[in-house]
């Protein structure tokens, strides 16, 4: 059985291989190509952003790696083992919370936690308090869903997805409803948690900028069928400023790659917004 501490710390976080995944979505008259062959490795601990334009497949891909969708042809390796259902080691948060407004703070964290019978009802209350310290919520433990801001709720949504400890977390636009000021807030935070709680972290983004600030890596598709088409390391040191010069100037340069397979649409895809 794991000790409450052992179900703190931080545990290696396995290493995701992404091989020669497609997936086309069929109706009864129409087929929409989503990925295409896509690979990608993402090592141990690594923050790894996606940006495309809308329709180039990254919520269906993390959703193959989440193990909520299945691929066509491919697979996702975790591990070396197929990943073939959903499970704690992979958790998603979603661009809107997703919370149950029936429940108070604390309790939407504690949920989670059903999923991991070895912890007592004051266990999981004190596991979900710690991350709810994590995000800076501790004085909203007893809170209702409808009393908190935008930027708090997905902050519960992100204690909720760290709880369970997972070894990776896939992140779908979870701050893109939010406001920009409380977005550089979130934008700090995620650095710190990441960096204090060494998960590997697969973000999509429409947000090219939000994408060179947080990413290790950026990972470019581009539509019909989703396709990689780019990925730039971005080395700068951490924790970053996303009004960086620095930061800018990647972002010029991934915007600039964007460009190049946006033959209609280039407004879906811009440094700022
Ligand atoms: N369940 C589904 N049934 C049919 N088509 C789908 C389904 N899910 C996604 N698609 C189609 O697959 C393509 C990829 O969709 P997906 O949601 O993965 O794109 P996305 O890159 O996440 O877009 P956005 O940036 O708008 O969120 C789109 O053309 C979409 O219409
Ligand atoms: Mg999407």
């Amino acid at each position: 059985m794991t000790t409450l501490a052992e179900e703190l710390n931080p545990v290696s976080p396995e290493k995701l291989v992404v091989d020669a995944v497609s997936k086309t979505f069929r109706a009864r008259r129409s087929a929409v190509p989503a990925l295409d062959n896509v690979s990608l490795t993402v090592q141990e601990g690594e923050f790894v952003c996606l940006v495309g334009p809308s329709g180039c497949g990254k919520s269906t891909l993390l959703n193959i790696i989440a193990g909520l969708e299945k691929p066509d042809s491919g697979q996702v390796l975790a591990d070396g083992k197929a990943v073939t259902n959903p499970g704690r080691e992979r958790m998603m948060m979603f661009q809107e919370s997703a919370l149950f407004p029936w429940l108070d703070v604390i309790n939407n964290v504690m949920f989670g936690l059903k999923l991991k019978p070895n912890l007592n009802h004051q266990e999981r209350r004190e596991v979900a308090e710690y991350y709810l310290h994590l995000v800076g919520l501790d004085k909203f433990l007893e809170a209702n869903v409808h009393e908190l801001s935008g930027g708090m709720k997905q902050r519960v949504a992100l204690a909720r997805a760290l709880a369970p400890n997972p070894r990776v977390l896939l992140m779908d636009e979870p701050f893109a409803a939010l406001d920009a000021l409380t977005r550089e807030q979130l934008y700090s935070d995620i650095q710190r948690i990441w960096q204090e709680r060494r998960k590997t972290i697969i973000f999509v983004t429409h947000n090219v900028r939000e994408a060179a600030c947080l990413g290790d890596r950026v990972v470019v598709f581009s539509p019909h069928p989703g396709r990689i088409r780019e990925q730039f390391s971005i080395p700068l040191p951490r924790p970053r400023d996303i009004n960086s010069v620095e930061v800018a100037q990647y972002s010029g340069e991934i915007v600039k790659a964007l460009k190049q397979y946006l033959p209609a649409t280039p407004e879906t895809v811009t440094a700022n917004s």
